[in-house]
């Protein structure tokens, strides 16, 4: 069963790029040289830093939804699976426009991660599309889901 790994890092991470919102406070409200920092509000490092703390806590959210659906609706396991490590890579994207931003790394990373989380969705996406769904909500009995939680 996928989706536990998903909807865990989803957490952490939102937590991590939350903390992460702090520090952006700080380097506007306190920091020494807070002036310039806000005079390149649309340039350089501190647009890059937004672009990481709005793409994490994004990112972030997507994984917990893909892992509760992948945990809720029938996907084929192989599907499940890639779909699963697909939108965790898809973290490497924030996590590379940070390395990028903080020690100059190049942008591998934000590549890659941007190319897993693209194809995530448009294979969930399709996956989804091939499901035979019941047809009233009422219908959709998770028997699965309450046979294992009581
Ligand atoms: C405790 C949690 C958070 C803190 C302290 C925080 C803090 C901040 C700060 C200080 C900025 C401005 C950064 C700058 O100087 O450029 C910002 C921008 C932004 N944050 Fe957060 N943030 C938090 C959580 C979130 C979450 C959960 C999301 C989305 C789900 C989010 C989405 C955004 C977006 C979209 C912007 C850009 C706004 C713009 O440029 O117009 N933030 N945040």
């Amino acid at each position: 069963m996928q989706g536990k790994k998903n909807i865990a890092t989803g957490f952490l991470f939102l937590a991590g790029f939350m903390i992460y919102g702090f520090v952006m406070i700080y380097l506007r409200d306190f920091a020494p040289g807070k002036e310039q920092w806000i005079a390149e509000y649309a340039i350089g490092k501190h647009f890059e830093s937004r672009l990481a703390h709005v793409h994490g806590n994004l990112f972030a959210f997507i994984n917990i939804v893909v892992g509760y659906l992948l945990l809720r609706l029938p996907v084929g396991e192989f599907s499940a699976k890639a779909i699963s490590w697909l939108t965790l890579l898809g973290m490497l994207m924030p996590i590379g426009i940070l390395t990028e931003v903080a020690f100059g790394v190049p942008p591998v990373l934000v590549l890659v991660g941007g190319i897993a989380i693209v194809v995530a969705m448009v294979w969930f996406g399709l996956a989804v599309l091939r499901l035979e769904l019941p047809r009233q909500k009422s219908d959709f009995e998770l028997t699965e889901w309450s046979d294992h939680n009581g």
